[in-house]
């Protein structure tokens, strides 16, 4: 039974439908990669995932419950499975670490004290970054904030996390340490779906290379399926482009 199934999901900006139905599933501890060009509805499918964007139509299930969007109670509930991170990583400058750590799980979770810092810590050893606890968010650089920024969405403790582009915004020589986290949730058996330009870490990592174009699904399969033999020109035309470089 899939983890994370999505069937025929459809969301509109206005009148412009910008997922024309979208199909996919993952089972637990699977990584899906979403690839395609700037527009296909890459961000949007992560955004309707979690109520950010309303569906129109089709269905989401996870762990075989299905997610209903209709109330703020639903969204809340659908919310409470996933937790998504961004490109700009947005945390709380004026707090440590820590504190932009226990934040959510103690005032909106309110889990107990000892134990979401016990589980703060972990996750900070996790990301590499045991010793910044106390730091505060502004001396630390952007690797290192988003590499935070990925901590804080494991201290909700999802079952599912939701990355997108969460490299984009750095320098180069800092995108490696995030890939390298990333790395070490999969290899816990984190269940993501990440939006991302970096071929050969998504080659890497995924289970499953989800290819959109204008709001659909144009290929979908393994890495190497995907990479090395796509079947679309479209598909072609892209990885061509992108694998150049
Ligand atoms: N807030 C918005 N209002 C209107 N149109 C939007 C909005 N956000 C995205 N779009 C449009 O939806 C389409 C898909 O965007 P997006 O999901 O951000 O694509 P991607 O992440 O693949 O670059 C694009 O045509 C984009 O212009
Ligand atoms: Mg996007």
């Amino acid at each position: 039974m899939a983890h994370l199934a999505v069937s025929d999901v459809r969301a509109k900006y206005g009148s412009l439908e910008v997922l024309k139905g979208i199909s996919f599933s993952i089972e637990k501890g699977e990584i899906a990669a979403l690839v395609g060009p700037s527009g296909s509805g890459k961000s949007t499918v992560l955004r309707a995932l979690m109520g950010l964007t309303p569906i129109t139509e089709g269905s989401v299930e996870i762990a075989s419950e299905r997610m209903n969007y209709s109330s703020a109670k639903e969204v809340r509930a659908a919310r409470d499975r996933m937790a998504i991170v961004f490109q700009a990583y947005n945390l709380f400058q004026n707090m440590t670490v820590m504190q932009n750590l226990t934040l959510a799980p103690l005032k909106i979770k309110k889990w107990p004290k000892a134990e979401v810092e016990a589980e703060a810590r972990r996750l900070l050893g996790l990301v590499g970054l045991s010793d910044k606890a106390d730091a505060y968010s502004d001396q630390l650089s952007g690797g290192q904030q988003q590499r935070v920024a990925l901590a804080r969405g494991l201290a909700l403790k999802p079952q599912i996390l939701l990355l997108d582009e969460v490299t984009s915004a750095l320098d180069p020589e800092l995108v490696g340490e995030v890939l390298d986290a990333i790395g070490k949730l999969a290899a816990e058996g984190m269940t993501m779906v990440i939006v991302s330009h970096e071929m050969g870490f998504v080659r890497e990592v995924a289970d499953k290379v989800v290819f959109m174009d204008a709001g659909q699904i144009v290929e979908s399969g393994a890495p190497a399926e995907i990479f090395d033999a796509p079947k679309t020109d479209r598909a072609r035309d892209f990885f061509s482009k992108v694998l150049r470089h």
